[in-house]
Order: C-alpha cells, then sequence, then structure tokens
C-alpha cells in the first residue's frame, strides 16, 4: 500500500513538474527577454536546419531502397557500378557547407552580443548599471548588488526592461545558474568567475534552478527572479538600504523571536541588507526581506506552516543543509517567535 502511494505521488509530482515546463514563468520555450529569446532562435534554427537534413537524407535513403532492391527474376543481375561522380560529390559537399554558414552566421554573432557584459566591468560603473554578484552555495543563492549595495538572498529582484549583468560564483563547490524563461545556464565555479546578462521584457517572477548536480538537495537549490518595473525597483532598493535589522520587531512575540535571533542565527545568518562583510562571511542567507519571499528554504510555499516546519527539522525539508548541523533543538515556543519575528522582516508595503 505504501509503495503504491509513493507511486502515485512520484507521478502526480511528474505530472505537476511537466505541467511547469510549458509556462511562461519558467520554460526555454516561452521566452521572456531577449537573452532567452536569442537563445530560442538559434535553438529554432539549428533544429530546423537538422529536421532539413534528416529529411533530405531520409528520402534518398528510402528512394535507393526502392529502386534498387533485387527485383524478381533478376536475382543475379549485377547493376552498372558508378565510382566517383564529380556532380554528385561537389553538390553534397557544397550543401553541407552553405548550412554550416547558415548556422555559424547567428550563433557567432549572437555568442559575442550575449557575451558582451563591458559595462559591467567599467572600473566606476555607471550609476544606473545594474550588476549583480550572484554567490552559489550548497543550497541557497546570494544576490549582492554592487551598485545599490544591498545584499539579498534567494528572491533576485530585477527592473523589467533593462540588461542585468551577472557576476557569478560557487562558494563551495560548482552549481550552475538557470533561469529557462530568461537565459540559459551558466556555471558558478568557485575557481573562477563567469559572466553573463539577462533581460526581463514583463513583470513577474520566474523560477530559477541550480543546473549542476551538486548534492542531495541539487534539485531542491530553488530560487525567484522577480521582475518589477523600474521605478517599483528603485522602491525597493531604497527599502532595503534602509533594512538594517536593528528596528524592534512589531510585537512581543516577534521582539523575542529578534532576541533568539540576534543570539543564536547571527552567528550565520544576517538580517542587515548594507551588509558590507567579504562575502566568504555571508556563509547563510541573508534575510533582510524574508517576509517578502515567496518561498520558505527555497521549495515550501510561504507560510507559517511551512516556516515551522522547516525551523523545526531543517534535514527533513533540504537534506544536507548546512544549517541542520549547526542548529540545537529549539522549543515550540522559540520556534513560534522566530516564525513571529522572520514573517514581519518585509520592505514591501
Ligand atoms: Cu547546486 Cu545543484
Amino acid at each position: 500500500m505504501m509503495k503504491q502511494w509513493r507511486l502515485i505521488s512520484l507521478v502526480s509530482l511528474l505530472a505537476l513538474l511537466l505541467g511547469g515546463c510549458g509556462k511562461a514563468f519558467q520554460s526555454t520555450l516561452i521566452p521572456q527577454g531577449e537573452v532567452a529569446k536569442m537563445q530560442y532562435d538559434l535553438l529554432l534554427l539549428s533544429s530546423a536546419i537538422m529536421v532539413f537534413v534528416v529529411l533530405i537524407v531520409t528520402a534518398i535513403f528510402i528512394y535507393v531502397i526502392v529502386k534498387f532492391r533485387q527485383k524478381k527474376g533478376q536475382e543475379h543481375v549485377i547493376p552498372r557500378q558508378v565510382e566517383g561522380n564529380h556532380k554528385l560529390e561537389i553538390i553534397w559537399t557544397v550543401i553541407p557547407i552553405l548550412l554550416l554558414l547558415v548556422l555559424a552566421v547567428p550563433t557567432v554573432t549572437y555568442t559575442f552580443k550575449l557575451a558582451d557584459v563591458k559595462p559591467a566591468q567599467k572600473q566606476q560603473l555607471d550609476k544606473d548599471t545594474v550588476v549583480i554578484d550572484v554567490t552559489a552555495r550548497l543550497y541557497w543563492w546570494e544576490f549582492a548588488y554592487k551598485n545599490e549595495k544591498v545584499v539579498t538572498s534567494q528572491d533576485l529582484i530585477i527592473p523589467t526592461g533593462k540588461k542585468i549583468y551577472l557576476n557569478l560564483k560557487g562558494a563551495d563547490i560548482k552549481h550552475s545558474f538557470w533561469v529557462p524563461s530568461l537565459a540559459g545556464k551558466t556555471d558558478t565555479n568557485p575557481e573562477n568567475t563567469n559572466t553573463m546578462w539577462l533581460q526581463a521584457d514583463k513583470a513577474g517572477t520566474y523560477n530559477g534552478f541550480c543546473a549542476e548536480l551538486c548534492g542531495p538537495s541539487h534539485a531542491l537549490m530553488q530560487f525567484k527572479v522577480k521582475a518589477v518595473n523600474e521605478s517599483e525597483y528603485k522602491d525597493w532598493v531604497a527599502a532595503m538600504k534602509k533594512q538594517d535589522g536593528k528596528q524592534p520587531a512589531a510585537s512581543a512575540q516577534a521582539q523575542e523571536g529578534q532576541q533568539i535571533f540576534q543570539k543564536s542565527c547571527i552567528g550565520c545568518h544576517a538580517v542587515d541588507a548594507n551588509d558590507a562583510r567579504p562575502p566568504a562571511a555571508r556563509v547563510a542567507p541573508n534575510l533582510a526581506n524574508f517576509g517578502d519571499r515567496d518561498m520558505v528554504a527555497g521549495v515550501l510555499e510561504h507560510t507559517d506552516k511551512n516556516l515551522k516546519a522547516w525551523l523545526k527539522d531543517p534535514e527533513s525539508v533540504k537534506p544536507g543543509n548546512l544549517m541542520s548541523e549547526k542548529y540545537g533543538n529549539l522549543t515550540d515556543e522559540q520556534i513560534d517567535a522566530l516564525t513571529a519575528y522572520l514573517s514581519g522582516l518585509k520592505v514591501k508595503k
């Protein structure tokens, strides 16, 4: 019975997952920005060329099989043997060259366009260039805005209609940054910084994933990209700058949670969005705007119940995560207080 139940839940989970594949918020095939569009166009072009070649070759193959098959009464007839045909050889050399050219010209052009991150590499960044240092860690994502000087995690807030430049790095092992509907994958390596840019045409929330097998919770290493219009983005940055984590929490219970947080959690986490410590010191997610996020631990819907479940037993939610080991047992009362505190960490009105 148990086995059956597992199978049913697995199948329904798969259905749900695959159902999500065709949605604008997480499909490579429904591009939502310039980068994704260029990559999608290349995908279509190369697929079209492949299909064209396969069709032609198949047609010739079938024609030859039919035309030169052994016929009744001619079992011992050997057909005329042809060797070398200039016309044919020229044709089947020139056609592939042409096809490769058709493929190469846009591919090379787009490759240079996609790799162009010059505005992000100026010594002195222009005031409105958005450059974000992305750090991947087991199993979460940090986003540090270079110009704006704010740090957040798990939800990458970006303005729409604008190139967003990313410097990608892995803090521990290799991960890979992937937002299917906005841009292809780029590895985040500990030994070097990879760069890319992306752009979202429309406001919305786009799903992001780790695309490099990195451990038991690899599939749970998810994040969100939230595109908002330019003025909303500016408001968000301004609100983040004010969020230094020092304000007293709203309710008595939340204040109790704040005390617990300041005593225990602060060793790894931070609630100051202006966190200026070096990235290596930021070993756990910055929670300055935790209350605004869609998810708890990147994978659970953001409800008090789920937050409590995560605080009670992180290992059961995200196996192998680093919080599990460092984490003492909290009483239910402490968990309730922490939940009240964390949920109140908001910058959005
Ligand atoms: Cu990180 Cu997979």
